[in-house]
């Protein structure tokens, strides 16, 4: 496929804090898969972590360096991908302010997360900018003119709005916009060690900048089926989050693990062991190319530049209709 002909994708990640294997399965590993077929911007949104941290922000940077680590450590290309410090190119603000000229506050009332949000973290007066937080991911999507954005399930409404938001801008200032398609990720999302969805706010996390000792000795602590108190006990590896790393990371032999979990020959300590060598042998190789990249900052800071130089170059384009559609040039 010719460059031109690439459809463009932007998607991104907001950054609180290390990332995770949730992260790795659930949206890394399938970008790295796109990137070829694709126009990828790899987003790194750290003006989002300030809807909820505006208080602490003294972490956000370091955040922003160990995510761009770990994003090639996963293994985009920066020679394909644009990986994108959202704060560094201007162009995802300007964007925002005009569209929350035309985004009225009932369709961000409604929206899911901004509900889940405040009653999570017990927000009393919520600011401005977190009911905005869809009207940023919108301005993030549509600067890029991004027609496709690989997203979890939980996304979708936020999707949802984005499209809203750029036929309402069509409407009202021509054709400017493609309504961004979601590519939901349809591999199954890794559950955290206590089975529930992974999140530093549950501490159930296994981090990518996790020794192999301390996945080892989390592995160790991990939940399994309740029902399955001795070894001889029948298992149900459905229900047992050990199990599903299994299938994640060694499909080959899930199916006799199962069979020898279901047949009370396997016991959950040894099949915790198992696991610990199967993750340690698979995390491996991203170990090793994050060492390096650690070892190498300057290295890591001149893709960021790269990638927002390369940024700035699309959101100009897309600046420019956007301020002509307006009149305003
Ligand atoms: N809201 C997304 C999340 O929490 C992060 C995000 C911000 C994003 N801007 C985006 C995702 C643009 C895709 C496209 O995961």
């Amino acid at each position: 496929m010719s460059q031109q002909k690439k459809k463009v994708i932007f998607s991104a990640m907001q950054v609180t804090g290390r990332l995770h294997l949730g992260n790795l399965e659930g949206a890394l590993r399938n970008w790295v898969r796109l990137q070829d077929d694709y126009e990828l911007y790899a987003g790194i949104v750290d003006l989002h972590s300030l809807t909820t941290s505006y208080e602490d922000t003294g972490e956000i940077l370091e955040n922003v360096r160990q995510a761009a680590v770990d994003y090639l450590a996963a293994g985009l290309d920066p020679e394909q991908t644009a990986i994108v410090v959202q704060s560094w190119v201007p162009a995802h603000c300007e964007l925002h302010a005009l569209l929350s000229m035309i985004t009225p506050v009932g369709w961000l009332e409604r929206v899911p997360t901004y509900k889940e949000k405040r009653e999570q973290l017990h927000i009393a007066s919520p600011s401005y900018g977190l009911l905005g937080y869809p009207v940023l991911m919108a301005a993030d999507i549509l600067v890029y003119r991004g027609e496709v954005v690989p997203v979890g399930r939980d996304q979708e409404p936020h999707l949802e709005l984005t499209r809203e938001i750029a036929r309402r801008f069509n409407h009202l200032y021509g054709q400017t916009f493609p309504e961004p398609q979601s590519l939901l990720t349809e591999f199954a999302v890794l559950p955290g060690l206590d089975g529930r969805k992974m999140s530093k706010s549950y501490g159930n996390c296994i981090y990518l900048s996790d020794s192999p000792d301390e996945v080892r000795e989390k592995v160790r602590t991990m939940f399994t089926d309740p029902k399955k108190i001795r070894k001889a006990d029948p298992g149900h590896p459905d229900e047992c989050p050990v199990y599903a790393y299994h299938v994640a990371y060694a499909p080959e032999s899930a199916e006799e693990t199962k069979r020898a979990c279901e047949a009370g020959e396997l016991g959950c300590v040894a099949h915790k062991k198992d696991l610990g060598d199967i993750l340690t042998e698979a995390l491996t190789p991203l170990w090793e190319r994050r060492e390096a990249l650690i070892a190498d900052p300057g290295y890591v800071d001149g893709v960021l530049q790269k990638g927002a130089q390369r940024a700035c170059e699309k959101t100009d384009e897309t600046m420019e209709l956007v301020w002509r559609a307006m009149k305003l040039r």
